[in-house]
């Protein structure tokens, strides 16, 4: 079998952003791809990327095995550029552990309360960021949700949110441009991040401590899972499993539920009926507009050599390379008409149209394969609750001028927008 780099071409003059200057990540990508088919290479910071969007190509990407080719190592990979060490090292409660049935009904419950709190802040009229503002939900029902008694409310609230607006991961991929400073500095502003965390953990852990409570569900598991531990080990790994949780539960969630806002704020039938109440309809704007708003680079690093079928032929793609796919690339393109908004073409979670793709797999909000997004049920939920409550106590006008971009250097997660997007509340008579 052949190596890459002898039967596919090379995209010269192209770099990640993590590696060079890219005024638009995904642009570039698309231009390399323009020039050389569905399949290419990128050599960029003295790595090999072997991209593919052709279908076939597309479905031996979400065949890959992690063993041989790791969603977990490329994740680890990325997000290392943001994050201190410790922050991963020796976890025992992971983001993939967090969506058990129970887990889940709990976290509505906390969004149903955060959604409260939001009500108390915006007051009867104003204007506010719409990102910001979901920013700020995701934040308050999270730590509720697995922070420790308190990190909800009050000083502590404030403090876990400054900490963790610095300790943003997904930054990793929002702004590579700017990691290079962060290796600079030496994460210098991060760790003193990670110091405040921890501070504001532990302080929580004392309060859990004296007065253990009855359900605080996801927090009693991370203590448990450290009880055999000395103090110190024990407050430090429980105050890294929270925050590990929290990073990765930021990361796309409260910016897809500002897109679905925002499409629903300038399409007003659809508006009308979810303001409503209609919590399935809503689903459908969410998963719409997490479709649109996908920049994901989904990639696997290479830990044996594998046998990769790129759809115009097999190559042996080396130990050490990546093999990616960029979902802007494909869910808008792969067939006529995926560019609009259209909620309608999803029945339940299923993409209407799905089978007359070339694959199935060209388009996605959460994923294909082993490793769809184990979060996507919740996600979906909380997004509609979110979406039915705000749209149906508050009249919402746009202040945008033009329809927010996404920030153009990102690539990966779904895409923060690059510019303010204010809107102006009134609340509904009841
Ligand atoms: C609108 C919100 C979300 C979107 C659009 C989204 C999207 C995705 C996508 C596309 C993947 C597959 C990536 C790949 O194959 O490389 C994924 C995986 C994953 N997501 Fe989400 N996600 C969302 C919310 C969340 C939340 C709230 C969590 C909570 C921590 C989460 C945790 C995960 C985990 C742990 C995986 C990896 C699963 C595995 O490797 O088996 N996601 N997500």
């Amino acid at each position: 079998m052949p190596n890459p780099l002898d039967v596919l071409p090379v995209a010269d003059g192209v770099g990640l952003p993590w590696d060079v200057a890219v005024d638009d990540a995904v642009a570039a990508i698309a231009t390399a791809r323009e020039r050389c088919g569905d399949t290419f290479v990128v050599e960029s910071g003295g790595g090999q990327y072997l991209f593919t969007f052709s279908p076939t190509g597309v479905e031996s990407f979400y065949a890959l095995a992690e063993e041989a080719a790791s969603k977990g190592i490329a994740d680890f990979l990325m997000l290392r550029r943001k994050l201190p060490d410790e922050v991963f090292a020796g976890r025992r409660l992971l983001p993939s552990s967090l969506f058990r049935r129970d887990d889940v009904t709990s976290y509505l419950a906390n969004l149903d309360r955060a959604l409260d709190a939001t009500g108390v802040e915006l007051g009867e009229s104003g204007s506010v960021d719409l990102f910001a503002l979901t920013r700020r939900l995701g934040h308050r029902m999270g730590l509720a949700s697995w922070a420790g008694p308190g990190c909800a409310e009050g000083e502590a609230f404030e403090r876990l949110v400054r900490a963790f607006d610095v300790l943003d991961g997904s930054d990793a991929f929002v702004h590579p441009d700017a990691m290079a400073a962060v290796a600079a500095s030496g994460m210098r502003a991060e760790r003193a991040a990670l110091e405040d965390i921890s501070e504001v953990i532990e302080a929580s852990l004392r309060q859990y401590d004296s007065t253990p409570e009855v359900g605080l569900g996801l927090f009693s598991r991370i203590v448990d899972a450290w009880a055999s531990e000395p103090p110190d080990v024990r407050t430090r790994g429980i105050a890294m499993d929270v925050a590990l949780i929290h990073i990765a539960s930021m990361s796309n969630l409260m910016a897809a539920l500002g897109w679905a806002l925002v499409d629903l704020i300038v399409h007003p039938d659809q508006l009308r009926l979810v303001a409503g109440g209609d919590r399935d309809l809503a689903a459908s704007c969410a998963l719409e507009s997490t479709r649109l708003a996908q920049r994901s680079i989904m990639a696997r690093a290479v830990l044996e050599p594998v046998a990769f079928d790129t759809g115009a032929g097999v190559v042996d793609v080396p130990k050490g390379w990546t093999i990616a796919t960029l979902l802007p690339l494909l869910n808008t393109s792969a067939a006529a008409g995926l560019e609009e908004w259209n909620p309608s073409r999803w029945r339940r979670h299923r993409l209407v149209e799905a089978s007359t793709l070339p694959s199935p797999m060209l388009v996605t909000a959460f994923g294909h394969g082993k490793h769809s997004c184990p979060a996507q049920p919740f996600s979906l939920a909380a997004m509609a609750m979110a979406m039915t409550r705000l749209l149906g106590r508050y009249d919402m006008r746009p202040e945008w001028k033009e329809y927010p971009r996404p920030v153009p250097a990102q690539i990966g997660g779904v895409a923060r927008a690059a510019d303010p997007c204010p809107v102006a509340y009134r609340r509904r008579l009841d």
